[in-house]
């Protein structure tokens, strides 16, 4: 069984990549959503907050865990792996790999929380791969309330505004491949391909639930999967279904993620 997490919604992102490569899996899935975001926080609250997940997702007798959210994965991943002793997977490496792979004029632009941006994260892994990749990142605080607020259509002028401001440094960089550093991006990639056309995205989610694919055997269950989020069930329900596209049917359910 499969332990995912989130700060929120984003780490959805990386399930619907799950359940198209291993449909049979079980999967147990945390979204912190009491507490979102983590993006603006200090890295010890991270880290606090990220050791909690894992001893949540352990109690659930998960065999290997993917932290499916940028700003957990930049800023608490070694501390974790220290700490637990289970397979654990980020998003970072994926996605810088994938990055590397795809860029042809060597210019590559990432954005991420605060947090992510900070921690320089995806520049080191990218620097280790090829130092003559020039990075260009850019915080977007913004993204993850309108994402989870539900400002997620395509022609939403509020979004495109939003996108427009925060990308002007990296339309002007040339980059021709831009990480989506944070999970929750990839609900606004529509947006931000008006804003850079021709531009390859890199859906973080979807490329460390690629990694995870290939690295851990298939354990083979019935394909369940549970939710549990540390706020309201119905309007992760809703939403979830939004993310997903698919029905999340009766098995979310809350838990006071503050006891583990
Ligand atoms: N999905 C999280 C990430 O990838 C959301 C950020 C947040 O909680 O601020 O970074």
């Amino acid at each position: 069984m499969i332990g995912v997490f989130d700060s929120g919604m984003g780490g959805l992102t990386a399930i619907k990549q799950i359940v198209k490569m291993m449909p049979n899996e079980d999967i147990v899935y945390f979204g912190d959503t009491g507490r979102v975001p983590y993006g603006t926080r200090s890295k010890d609250t991270i880290i606090k907050y990220a050791c909690q997940d894992v001893r949540f997702l352990l109690s659930k007798n998960v065999d290997a865990i993917l932290i499916a959210c940028g700003t957990v994965s930049a800023n608490a991943i070694s501390v974790l792996r220290e700490q637990f002793d289970v397979p654990i997977f980020g998003v970072v490496e994926a996605a810088a790999d994938k990055a590397v792979r795809v860029t042809k004029n060597k210019t590559v632009g990432i954005i991420g929380t605060n947090a992510t941006v900070k921690s320089g994260a995806y520049t080191s892994h990218i620097k280790a791969l090829d130092q003559n990749i020039k990075t260009v990142s850019t915080p977007c605080p913004l993204f993850v309330p309108l994402v989870e607020n539900g400002f997620t259509d395509a022609n939403n002028e509020i979004t495109r505004l939003t996108c427009e401001h925060y990308l002007s440094d990296i339309k002007a960089s040339g980059a021709d491949t831009l990480i989506l550093g944070c999970t929750h991006y990839p609900i606004i990639a529509p947006v931000i391909s008006k804003v850079l056309p021709c531009v390859e995205l890199v859906n973080t989610g979807a490329e460390a639930a690629v990694r995870l694919f290939e690295e851990v055997k298939p354990m083979g269950g019935t394909g369940k999967i549970e939710y549990y989020v540390s706020d309201d069930v119905a309007s992760f329900k809703a939403a979830a279904e939004l993310f997903l596209e698919m029905p999340v049917g009766e098995n979310v359910f809350k838990v006071d993620i503050e006891k583990y």
